[in-house]
Protein backbone atom coordinates (compact mmCIF):
# COMPACT_ATOMS: atom_id res chain seq x y z
CA UNK A 1 0.00 0.00 0.00
CA UNK A 2 1.32 3.58 -1.02
CA UNK A 3 0.61 4.81 2.69
CA UNK A 4 2.79 1.81 4.71
CA UNK A 5 5.61 3.01 2.05
CA UNK A 6 5.85 6.77 3.39
CA UNK A 7 8.86 7.34 5.18
CA UNK A 8 9.94 10.99 5.82
CA UNK A 9 13.43 10.14 5.32
CA UNK A 10 12.47 10.61 1.89
CA UNK A 11 11.77 14.30 2.43
CA UNK A 12 13.79 15.60 5.00
CA UNK A 13 16.89 15.93 2.76
CA UNK A 14 14.29 18.78 0.71
CA UNK A 15 14.99 20.47 4.42
CA UNK A 16 18.45 22.87 4.50
CA UNK A 17 17.53 23.78 8.18
CA UNK A 18 17.53 19.92 9.13
CA UNK A 19 20.93 19.97 8.26
CA UNK A 20 22.13 22.17 10.96
CA UNK A 21 23.88 21.40 13.95
CA UNK A 22 24.08 22.27 17.63
CA UNK A 23 26.26 21.64 20.03
CA UNK A 24 26.93 18.34 16.90
CA UNK A 25 23.23 17.34 17.46
CA UNK A 26 20.31 18.15 14.92
CA UNK A 27 17.16 20.17 15.02
CA UNK A 28 14.25 18.22 16.40
CA UNK A 29 11.97 20.66 15.25
CA UNK A 30 8.25 19.84 16.81
CA UNK A 31 6.73 23.34 16.52
CA UNK A 32 4.88 23.28 13.01
CA UNK A 33 1.00 24.34 14.33
CA UNK A 34 3.39 27.83 14.67
CA UNK A 35 5.39 27.54 11.53
CA UNK A 36 6.59 25.02 9.35
CA UNK A 37 10.07 24.34 7.49
CA UNK A 38 10.89 25.61 3.78
CA UNK A 39 11.75 22.56 1.38
CA UNK A 40 14.69 23.73 -1.03
CA UNK A 41 11.99 23.92 -4.16
CA UNK A 42 9.96 26.73 -2.04
CA UNK A 43 13.42 28.71 -1.61
CA UNK A 44 14.48 28.35 -4.91
CA UNK A 45 10.98 29.59 -6.26
CA UNK A 46 11.37 32.55 -3.94
CA UNK A 47 14.94 33.58 -4.57
CA UNK A 48 14.38 33.02 -8.53
CA UNK A 49 11.61 36.02 -8.01
CA UNK A 50 14.23 38.41 -6.51
CA UNK A 51 17.09 37.02 -8.68
CA UNK A 52 15.62 36.58 -12.27
CA UNK A 53 12.50 38.72 -12.76
CA UNK A 54 11.92 41.03 -9.46
CA UNK A 55 9.42 43.04 -10.96
CA UNK A 56 5.65 44.17 -10.91
CA UNK A 57 3.35 41.98 -12.43
CA UNK A 58 -0.32 41.67 -12.82
CA UNK A 59 -2.46 44.16 -14.94
CA UNK A 60 0.75 46.78 -13.62
CA UNK A 61 3.60 46.59 -15.88
CA UNK A 62 3.48 45.19 -19.21
CA UNK A 63 7.49 44.50 -19.87
CA UNK A 64 9.84 41.17 -19.97
CA UNK A 65 9.98 40.95 -16.06
CA UNK A 66 6.41 41.37 -15.55
CA UNK A 67 5.21 38.80 -17.61
CA UNK A 68 7.28 36.31 -15.96
CA UNK A 69 5.79 37.56 -12.61
CA UNK A 70 2.26 37.98 -14.53
CA UNK A 71 2.59 33.94 -15.85
CA UNK A 72 4.05 32.38 -12.79
CA UNK A 73 1.13 33.78 -10.35
CA UNK A 74 -1.93 33.97 -12.84
CA UNK A 75 -1.21 31.65 -16.00
CA UNK A 76 -4.73 29.76 -15.92
CA UNK A 77 -3.86 26.85 -17.33
CA UNK A 78 -5.60 27.59 -20.83
CA UNK A 79 -1.60 28.09 -23.14
CA UNK A 80 -0.04 25.04 -20.90
CA UNK A 81 1.46 26.20 -17.31
CA UNK A 82 -0.35 26.98 -14.45
CA UNK A 83 0.56 30.10 -12.38
CA UNK A 84 0.39 29.90 -8.72
CA UNK A 85 -3.30 31.08 -8.09
CA UNK A 86 -4.78 28.61 -9.95
CA UNK A 87 -2.38 25.66 -8.88
CA UNK A 88 -3.89 26.45 -5.33
CA UNK A 89 -7.46 26.59 -7.13
CA UNK A 90 -7.02 23.19 -7.88
CA UNK A 91 -5.33 22.27 -4.83
CA UNK A 92 -8.47 23.30 -2.83
CA UNK A 93 -10.67 22.15 -5.79
CA UNK A 94 -12.68 25.58 -6.14
CA UNK A 95 -14.33 25.91 -9.33
CA UNK A 96 -12.48 29.27 -10.86
CA UNK A 97 -9.07 31.01 -9.62
CA UNK A 98 -11.17 33.99 -9.26
CA UNK A 99 -12.22 32.57 -6.22
CA UNK A 100 -8.68 32.65 -4.66
CA UNK A 101 -7.98 35.65 -3.10
CA UNK A 102 -4.18 36.44 -1.68
CA UNK A 103 -3.96 37.93 1.71
CA UNK A 104 -1.10 38.26 4.26
CA UNK A 105 -2.06 35.29 6.08
CA UNK A 106 -5.01 33.64 7.97
CA UNK A 107 -5.44 36.59 10.22
CA UNK A 108 -5.92 38.95 7.67
CA UNK A 109 -8.26 36.80 5.83
CA UNK A 110 -10.45 36.58 8.54
CA UNK A 111 -10.44 40.18 9.22
CA UNK A 112 -11.48 40.77 5.32
CA UNK A 113 -14.44 39.05 6.08
CA UNK A 114 -15.26 40.57 9.17
CA UNK A 115 -14.68 44.16 7.80
CA UNK A 116 -16.25 43.30 4.22
CA UNK A 117 -19.32 41.16 5.30
CA UNK A 118 -22.42 43.18 5.44
CA UNK A 119 -23.59 42.54 8.77
CA UNK A 120 -27.09 43.71 10.25
CA UNK A 121 -27.90 44.83 13.03
CA UNK A 122 -29.31 41.71 15.21
CA UNK A 123 -26.78 39.42 13.17
CA UNK A 124 -24.81 36.76 15.09
CA UNK A 125 -21.65 35.63 13.96
CA UNK A 126 -21.16 31.75 16.11
CA UNK A 127 -17.89 30.73 16.80
CA UNK A 128 -16.76 27.30 19.24
CA UNK A 129 -15.09 27.65 22.80
CA UNK A 130 -11.60 27.61 21.70
CA UNK A 131 -11.11 29.73 18.44
CA UNK A 132 -7.35 31.54 18.13
CA UNK A 133 -7.22 35.16 19.11
CA UNK A 134 -7.24 35.88 14.86
CA UNK A 135 -10.90 33.98 14.70
CA UNK A 136 -11.97 35.91 17.93
CA UNK A 137 -10.87 39.40 18.37
CA UNK A 138 -12.09 40.41 14.79
CA UNK A 139 -15.56 39.40 16.00
CA UNK A 140 -15.27 41.16 19.47
CA UNK A 141 -14.16 44.18 17.74
CA UNK A 142 -17.23 44.42 15.82
CA UNK A 143 -19.35 43.21 19.05
CA UNK A 144 -18.31 46.18 20.96
CA UNK A 145 -18.64 48.54 18.05
CA UNK A 146 -22.27 47.25 18.52
CA UNK A 147 -22.39 45.31 14.88
CA UNK A 148 -23.03 42.14 15.74
CA UNK A 149 -23.15 39.58 18.80
CA UNK A 150 -20.59 36.80 19.30
CA UNK A 151 -22.04 33.40 20.00
CA UNK A 152 -20.30 29.98 20.86
CA UNK A 153 -20.99 26.68 20.81
CA UNK A 154 -18.64 24.97 23.38
CA UNK A 155 -17.22 21.57 22.53
CA UNK A 156 -19.14 18.28 24.39
CA UNK A 157 -17.38 16.22 27.33
CA UNK A 158 -15.75 13.90 24.98
CA UNK A 159 -14.04 17.23 23.59
CA UNK A 160 -15.79 16.98 20.22
CA UNK A 161 -18.72 19.36 18.41
CA UNK A 162 -21.72 19.27 19.80
CA UNK A 163 -23.73 19.27 16.85
CA UNK A 164 -27.09 19.34 18.37
CA UNK A 165 -26.82 22.49 20.70
CA UNK A 166 -25.29 23.89 17.22
CA UNK A 167 -28.57 23.04 15.80
CA UNK A 168 -30.11 25.00 18.55
CA UNK A 169 -28.39 28.09 18.23
CA UNK A 170 -28.83 28.66 14.75
CA UNK A 171 -32.41 27.59 15.39
CA UNK A 172 -32.77 31.01 17.27
CA UNK A 173 -32.84 32.39 13.33
CA UNK A 174 -30.24 35.02 14.24
CA UNK A 175 -27.08 33.45 13.15
CA UNK A 176 -25.40 34.82 10.13
CA UNK A 177 -22.64 33.73 9.94
CA UNK A 178 -20.56 30.49 11.51
CA UNK A 179 -16.75 31.22 11.93
CA UNK A 180 -14.64 28.54 13.38
CA UNK A 181 -11.36 27.10 13.41
CA UNK A 182 -11.68 24.07 11.21
CA UNK A 183 -8.84 22.01 13.03
CA UNK A 184 -7.73 23.45 16.44
CA UNK A 185 -4.29 24.20 17.05
CA UNK A 186 -4.61 23.74 20.73
CA UNK A 187 -6.38 20.10 20.26
CA UNK A 188 -6.00 19.47 16.48
CA UNK A 189 -9.08 18.17 16.60
CA UNK A 190 -10.98 19.07 13.23
CA UNK A 191 -14.53 19.77 13.25
CA UNK A 192 -17.56 17.86 11.26
CA UNK A 193 -17.48 21.12 8.83
CA UNK A 194 -19.22 19.46 6.29
CA UNK A 195 -22.25 18.87 7.96
CA UNK A 196 -21.63 21.91 10.15
CA UNK A 197 -21.94 23.80 6.68
CA UNK A 198 -25.41 22.11 5.48
CA UNK A 199 -27.10 23.12 8.60
CA UNK A 200 -26.18 26.49 8.41
CA UNK A 201 -27.13 26.88 5.19
CA UNK A 202 -30.42 25.22 5.42
CA UNK A 203 -30.71 27.66 8.43
CA UNK A 204 -29.78 30.56 6.59
CA UNK A 205 -26.08 31.55 7.61
CA UNK A 206 -22.94 31.28 5.47
CA UNK A 207 -19.74 29.84 7.00
CA UNK A 208 -16.16 31.03 7.40
CA UNK A 209 -13.70 27.87 8.24
CA UNK A 210 -10.49 29.34 9.57
CA UNK A 211 -8.42 26.56 8.00
CA UNK A 212 -5.31 27.41 8.86
CA UNK A 213 -4.48 23.96 10.98
CA UNK A 214 -6.19 21.69 7.95
CA UNK A 215 -5.27 22.87 4.66
CA UNK A 216 -1.80 21.95 5.76
CA UNK A 217 -2.27 18.40 6.94
CA UNK A 218 -5.31 16.59 5.16
CA UNK A 219 -7.08 17.27 1.69
CA UNK A 220 -9.90 19.96 1.70
CA UNK A 221 -12.17 20.10 -1.23
CA UNK A 222 -14.16 23.92 -1.43
CA UNK A 223 -16.57 22.19 -3.32
CA UNK A 224 -17.47 18.83 -1.41
CA UNK A 225 -17.88 21.19 1.48
CA UNK A 226 -19.72 23.61 0.01
CA UNK A 227 -17.44 25.99 2.36
CA UNK A 228 -18.68 30.12 1.96
CA UNK A 229 -15.69 31.24 2.90
CA UNK A 230 -11.94 29.49 3.79
CA UNK A 231 -8.89 30.89 5.05
CA UNK A 232 -5.24 29.48 5.69
CA UNK A 233 -1.37 30.64 5.41
CA UNK A 234 1.11 28.88 3.41
CA UNK A 235 3.56 29.51 6.04
CA UNK A 236 1.88 26.44 8.21
CA UNK A 237 2.85 24.31 5.11
CA UNK A 238 6.19 24.81 4.18
CA UNK A 239 5.45 28.16 2.04
CA UNK A 240 6.40 31.11 1.94
CA UNK A 241 5.82 33.94 5.06
CA UNK A 242 3.68 36.98 4.66
CA UNK A 243 1.41 34.90 2.31
CA UNK A 244 -2.15 33.73 3.27
CA UNK A 245 -5.13 33.07 1.12
CA UNK A 246 -8.98 33.69 1.10
CA UNK A 247 -11.04 31.11 -0.44
CA UNK A 248 -14.51 32.78 -1.40
CA UNK A 249 -17.18 31.49 -3.55
CA UNK A 250 -17.80 33.11 -6.78
CA UNK A 251 -21.45 34.18 -6.01
CA UNK A 252 -19.84 35.77 -2.71
CA UNK A 253 -17.42 38.03 -4.69
CA UNK A 254 -20.14 38.48 -7.60
CA UNK A 255 -19.94 42.59 -8.48
CA UNK A 256 -22.35 42.46 -10.85
CA UNK A 257 -24.82 41.21 -7.63
CA UNK A 258 -23.80 43.98 -5.74
CA UNK A 259 -26.68 45.00 -3.79
CA UNK A 260 -26.77 40.75 -2.61
CA UNK A 261 -26.96 40.46 1.00
CA UNK A 262 -24.12 38.44 1.48
CA UNK A 263 -21.48 39.76 -0.92
CA UNK A 264 -18.23 40.46 0.14
CA UNK A 265 -16.92 43.73 -0.43
CA UNK A 266 -13.13 44.59 -0.09
CA UNK A 267 -11.93 45.43 3.14
CA UNK A 268 -8.88 47.23 1.97
CA UNK A 269 -8.79 49.38 -1.19
CA UNK A 270 -6.45 51.24 -3.25
CA UNK A 271 -3.69 50.54 -6.13
CA UNK A 272 -4.47 47.93 -8.21
CA UNK A 273 -7.95 47.43 -7.24
CA UNK A 274 -9.72 50.29 -9.10
CA UNK A 275 -11.50 50.28 -12.42
CA UNK A 276 -11.28 54.01 -13.03
CA UNK A 277 -11.61 56.89 -10.62
CA UNK A 278 -11.84 60.43 -10.79
CA UNK A 279 -11.29 63.03 -8.10
CA UNK A 280 -14.33 62.08 -6.45
CA UNK A 281 -15.48 59.16 -7.36
CA UNK A 282 -14.51 55.07 -8.03
CA UNK A 283 -14.99 52.24 -9.66
CA UNK A 284 -13.14 48.93 -8.14
CA UNK A 285 -12.15 45.47 -10.18
CA UNK A 286 -13.93 42.29 -9.91
CA UNK A 287 -11.95 39.50 -8.03
CA UNK A 288 -9.68 38.83 -7.36
CA UNK A 289 -8.03 42.45 -8.44
CA UNK A 290 -10.62 44.22 -6.41
CA UNK A 291 -9.81 42.65 -2.80
CA UNK A 292 -5.68 42.51 -3.38
CA UNK A 293 -5.03 46.19 -2.74
CA UNK A 294 -1.15 47.39 -3.39
CA UNK A 295 1.74 45.46 -4.47
CA UNK A 296 1.48 42.27 -3.14
CA UNK A 297 4.78 39.54 -2.04
CA UNK A 298 5.26 39.09 -5.64
CA UNK A 299 7.46 36.20 -4.31
CA UNK A 300 5.77 34.63 -1.65
CA UNK A 301 3.01 34.11 -4.60
CA UNK A 302 5.86 32.47 -7.30
CA UNK A 303 6.41 30.38 -4.18
CA UNK A 304 2.61 29.26 -3.19
CA UNK A 305 2.45 27.39 -6.70
CA UNK A 306 6.43 25.39 -5.93
CA UNK A 307 4.56 24.79 -2.34
CA UNK A 308 1.02 23.21 -3.35
CA UNK A 309 3.14 21.26 -6.47
CA UNK A 310 5.36 20.01 -3.56
CA UNK A 311 3.02 18.95 -1.16
CA UNK A 312 0.46 17.71 -3.82
CA UNK A 313 3.44 15.17 -5.03
CA UNK A 314 3.58 13.71 -1.12
CA UNK A 315 0.16 13.39 -1.11
CA UNK A 316 -2.41 15.02 1.59
CA UNK A 317 -3.61 11.37 2.94
CA UNK A 318 0.16 10.15 3.70
CA UNK A 319 0.37 13.23 5.26
CA UNK A 320 -2.32 12.57 7.31
CA UNK A 321 -1.33 9.17 7.99
CA UNK A 322 1.90 9.48 8.82
CA UNK A 323 0.97 12.53 11.62
CA UNK A 324 -1.42 9.83 13.10
CA UNK A 325 1.04 7.28 13.33
CA UNK A 326 3.36 9.95 14.90
CA UNK A 327 0.53 11.35 17.39
CA UNK A 328 -0.33 7.78 18.22
CA UNK A 329 3.09 6.65 19.52
CA UNK A 330 3.69 9.71 21.45
CA UNK A 331 0.27 9.52 22.79
CA UNK A 332 0.76 5.96 24.10
CA UNK A 333 4.47 6.78 25.23
CA UNK A 334 3.31 9.64 27.31
CA UNK A 335 -0.05 8.22 28.99
CA UNK A 336 1.33 4.77 29.92
CA UNK A 337 4.60 7.25 31.53
CA UNK A 338 2.46 10.14 33.44
CA UNK A 339 -1.51 9.18 32.64
CA UNK A 340 -1.95 7.99 35.87
CA UNK A 341 -0.39 10.92 37.94
CA UNK A 342 -3.06 12.96 38.25
CA UNK A 343 -0.95 16.15 36.99
CA UNK A 344 -0.48 15.14 33.31
CA UNK A 345 -3.22 15.64 30.70
CA UNK A 346 -3.34 15.63 27.18
CA UNK A 347 -6.13 18.24 25.52
CA UNK A 348 -8.45 17.31 22.98
CA UNK A 349 -9.99 13.78 22.59
CA UNK A 350 -9.16 11.28 24.01
CA UNK A 351 -8.39 9.57 20.87
CA UNK A 352 -4.91 10.93 18.79
CA UNK A 353 -6.44 9.55 15.50
CA UNK A 354 -8.49 12.45 16.07
CA UNK A 355 -5.91 14.68 17.00
CA UNK A 356 -4.06 15.08 13.54
CA UNK A 357 -0.80 16.21 14.03
CA UNK A 358 -1.44 18.41 17.32
CA UNK A 359 -0.49 16.99 21.15
CA UNK A 360 -1.00 19.37 23.76
CA UNK A 361 -0.54 18.70 27.01
CA UNK A 362 -0.97 20.07 30.95
CA UNK A 363 1.74 19.85 33.74
CA UNK A 364 -0.04 20.51 36.68
CA UNK A 365 3.28 20.83 39.17
CA UNK A 366 5.17 23.02 41.29
CA UNK A 367 7.62 25.28 38.79
CA UNK A 368 6.23 23.59 35.88
CA UNK A 369 7.17 26.31 33.45
CA UNK A 370 10.57 26.53 31.66
CA UNK A 371 10.41 23.10 30.16
CA UNK A 372 10.26 24.23 26.24
CA UNK A 373 13.30 26.11 26.70
CA UNK A 374 14.65 23.06 28.64
CA UNK A 375 14.45 20.56 25.72
CA UNK A 376 15.31 23.13 23.44
CA UNK A 377 18.63 23.60 25.64
CA UNK A 378 19.10 20.16 26.01
CA UNK A 379 18.81 18.08 22.96
CA UNK A 380 17.41 21.08 20.37
CA UNK A 381 13.89 20.03 20.81
CA UNK A 382 11.66 22.74 19.82
CA UNK A 383 8.00 22.58 21.01
CA UNK A 384 5.34 25.72 22.13
CA UNK A 385 4.51 26.42 25.55
CA UNK A 386 2.12 29.10 26.57
CA UNK A 387 -1.60 29.30 25.85
CA UNK A 388 -1.39 29.17 21.88
CA UNK A 389 -3.57 32.54 21.65
CA UNK A 390 -6.38 30.68 22.57
CA UNK A 391 -6.46 33.10 25.96
CA UNK A 392 -10.16 32.57 26.15
CA UNK A 393 -10.57 29.46 26.43
CA UNK A 394 -7.59 28.82 29.43
CA UNK A 395 -9.21 31.73 31.56
CA UNK A 396 -12.47 30.31 30.91
CA UNK A 397 -11.08 26.84 32.16
CA UNK A 398 -8.75 28.10 35.05
CA UNK A 399 -10.03 31.43 35.85
CA UNK A 400 -8.33 34.94 34.65
CA UNK A 401 -5.13 35.30 36.12
CA UNK A 402 -4.46 31.40 36.71
CA UNK A 403 -0.78 31.67 34.33
CA UNK A 404 0.34 33.93 37.07
CA UNK A 405 -0.30 32.41 40.41
CA UNK A 406 0.10 33.19 43.85
CA UNK A 407 2.64 30.39 44.36
CA UNK A 408 4.87 28.30 42.46
CA UNK A 409 3.27 25.27 43.85
CA UNK A 410 0.19 26.42 41.88
CA UNK A 411 2.16 26.40 38.39
CA UNK A 412 0.28 25.00 35.84
CA UNK A 413 1.89 24.90 32.18
CA UNK A 414 0.83 24.08 28.98
CA UNK A 415 2.73 22.78 26.34
CA UNK A 416 2.20 21.60 22.33
CA UNK A 417 4.04 19.52 20.52
CA UNK A 418 2.95 19.77 16.87
CA UNK A 419 4.17 17.62 13.80
CA UNK A 420 4.55 17.72 10.10
CA UNK A 421 5.48 14.67 7.46
CA UNK A 422 9.18 15.13 7.99
CA UNK A 423 9.30 14.38 11.79
CA UNK A 424 10.11 10.72 12.70
CA UNK A 425 9.39 8.28 15.10
CA UNK A 426 13.00 8.56 16.89
CA UNK A 427 12.47 12.40 17.04
CA UNK A 428 9.34 11.51 19.02
CA UNK A 429 11.19 8.91 21.38
CA UNK A 430 13.99 11.54 21.74
CA UNK A 431 11.32 14.00 22.80
CA UNK A 432 9.71 11.55 25.41
CA UNK A 433 12.85 10.54 26.45
CA UNK A 434 14.24 13.94 27.29
CA UNK A 435 10.54 15.09 28.70
CA UNK A 436 11.51 11.80 31.45
CA UNK A 437 14.54 13.81 32.03
CA UNK A 438 13.27 17.03 32.89
CA UNK A 439 10.71 15.60 35.34
CA UNK A 440 13.43 13.39 37.14
CA UNK A 441 15.54 15.94 37.80
CA UNK A 442 12.48 18.54 38.87
CA UNK A 443 11.64 15.12 41.03
CA UNK A 444 7.98 14.94 39.52
CA UNK A 445 8.49 11.13 38.87
C1 LIG B 1 -6.28 27.93 13.99
C2 LIG B 1 -5.46 29.14 13.63
N1 LIG B 1 -6.07 30.22 13.15
C3 LIG B 1 -5.39 31.32 12.80
C4 LIG B 1 -4.03 31.38 12.95
C5 LIG B 1 -3.30 32.63 12.56
O1 LIG B 1 -2.46 32.35 11.47
P1 LIG B 1 -1.52 33.49 10.89
O2 LIG B 1 -0.66 33.94 12.03
O3 LIG B 1 -0.78 32.83 9.80
O4 LIG B 1 -2.42 34.58 10.43
C6 LIG B 1 -3.34 30.29 13.48
C7 LIG B 1 -1.89 30.35 13.71
O5 LIG B 1 -1.35 29.70 14.57
C8 LIG B 1 -4.08 29.14 13.82
O6 LIG B 1 -3.46 28.07 14.31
Amino acid sequence: MKDSAFSPDAYRNDFPSLRRKRDGKGPIYLDNACTTLTPQPVIDAMTEYYTDFPGCGGRRSHHWFAGEVTRRVEADGTMGGKGSRRLIADFLNARSEKEILFTLNTTHAINAVALGFNFRPGDTVLLTDREHNSNLIPWLRLQNAGRLRVDHVPMNAAEEFDIDLYEQKLKGGKVRLVSMAYTSNMTGYTIPAAEIIRLAHQYGARVLLDAAQTVPHQAVDVQDLDADFLAFSLHKMCGPRGLGVLYAKAELLDKAASGSADRLEPAIVGGGTVEDATYDAYSLLGAPDGFEAGIPNYSAEVAAGATVRYLGEIGLDRIAAHERRLNDFLTGELLDRYGDLGWFRIFGPADPAKRSGVLSFEVHRPNSTGIATELDRKNNIMIRDGVFCVHSYFNARYGQGWIRPRSHKEHRMIYRASFYFYNTIEECRAFVETLDEIFTERCYI
